[in-house]
């Protein structure tokens, strides 16, 4: 068996990688990434050795180049991580974001008609459904609610995923879909909340909260995603889309301030910046449909998943300080300098 993970050198992709060598011996794994800004091989440096691993530097937006790779090694299996990820980029450079999230997609689509799969997997979000208001505790995003994006992000997601659907039922692609949470865990990018804030206050530089920080996002730990990625595209059924989320419903606020307590340092850190335009409210999965169909359930809990990613960010220091000296220091000063002044 072939799986081919495009994006495997971000974040969730290199740890489905490593949860897919080690749960499945006799599988062949091939990342395929263009190694954009958030594309790191030193995140991949402990399987490059294996010989059930390979890695092909393409961009799944070069057809000539993903048809070459897929003569080559003629996979089964296509789950696809590849995209432009972060909604703060989005707003200050849509194009990148339609380009690889829905034309990457279409081209890797076409290239499993042409050279035939058992699964074409589709990694979504589920910033897909919008937002939730803060006062309605009792409402969850279901497989059922109506696609209603806010950020070119989310749409460039659910435009994909529409796409993906729609091979489905012209092609019959035999497709899958999953919408997961927000994702924390190892080898995240530092631009995004849980590991920024840990670095900055590492390096005792001050905390930016959006808004008020009491937005809420739905958190999951990365192995938990990876274990029902692995689940949707042995035992999903295709045409099929599942959420998947672990009812970890957080305020950014307090998220802040737990990461605070776990590094031992000061509140006073903290500091609330301008908001994010069109500020999704509230994120939150209801993962009955995974969870009754396919058994999943998450197994990591929040406090202990912090604990671990927090260490994980303290004992990876090299990882990291290579990251945030090069182009990503251009993009943290252009950002955060208007906010934090
Ligand atoms: P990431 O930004 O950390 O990694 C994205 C990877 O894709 C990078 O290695 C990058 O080099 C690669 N890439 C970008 N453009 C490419 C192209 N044209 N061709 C080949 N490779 C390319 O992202 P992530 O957080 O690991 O997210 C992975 C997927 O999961 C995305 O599709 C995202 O929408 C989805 N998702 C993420 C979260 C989350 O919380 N991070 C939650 C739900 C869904
Ligand atoms: P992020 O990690 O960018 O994920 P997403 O926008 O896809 O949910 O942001 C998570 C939440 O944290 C979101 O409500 C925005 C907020 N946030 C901050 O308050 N400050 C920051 O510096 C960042 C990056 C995010």
């Amino acid at each position: 068996m072939t799986v081919f993970v495009t994006g495997g050198a971000g974040f969730i992709g290199s740890n489905f990688i490593f949860y897919m060598l080690h749960k499945h011996h006799d599988y062949r794994i091939v990342c395929i990434d263009s190694l954009t800004y958030a594309g790191n091989l030193s995140t991949l440096s402990s399987v490059m050795d294996d010989p059930a691993f390979r890695f092909a530097r393409i961009s799944i937006t070069d057809k000539e180049g993903i048809d070459k790779i897929f003569e080559e090694e003629h996979p089964d299996t296509v789950v696809n991580f590849a995209a432009e990820s972060h909604v703060d980029r989005s707003i200050e450079n849509p194009s990148i974001f339609l380009e690889t999230n829905i034309i990457g997609t279409q081209i890797l689509m076409d290239a499993c008609r042409k050279y035939g799969v058992k699964r074409f997997h589709q990694v979504s979000t589920d910033e897909v459904y919008g937002d939730l208001p803060l006062d309605r505790p009792d409402l969850f995003f279901t497989e059922k609610t109506p696609l209603k994006t806010s950020s070119p992000y989310s749409a460039s997601k659910a435009s994909a995923d529409l796409l993906v659907l729609a091979y489905h039922r012209t092609y019959g692609l035999p497709v899958s879909v999953s919408r997961c949470s927000n994702n924390y865990g190892p080898y995240q990018f530092p631009e995004k909340l849980i590991p920024l804030m840990v670095i900055n206050a590492l390096n005792g530089k001050p905390l930016p909260v959006y808004g008020s920080g009491e937005n809420v996002r739905d958190w999951l730990y990365v192995e938990d995603h990876c274990k029902a990625v692995d689940l949707i595209i042995h035992n999903g059924e295709a045409g099929t889309v599942y959420n998947v989320g672990g009812h970890n419903e957080m305020r950014n606020i307090d998220i802040v301030k737990t990461i605070i307590g776990i590094l031992g340092k000061d509140e006073s850190l903290i500091k609330f910046v301008e908001d994010r335009k069109g500020h999704d409210r509230r994120y939150a999965i209801d993962p009955a449909k995974i969870s009754t169909d396919l058994g999943w359930k998450p197994e990591t809990a929040f406090a202990e998943g912090l604990k671990k990613t927090v260490q994980w960010y303290l004992d990876n220091q090299i990882w990291w300080e290579e990251i945030i000296s090069g182009e990503y220091r251009e993009y943290y000063d252009k950002m955060y300098a208007k906010r934090l002044v």
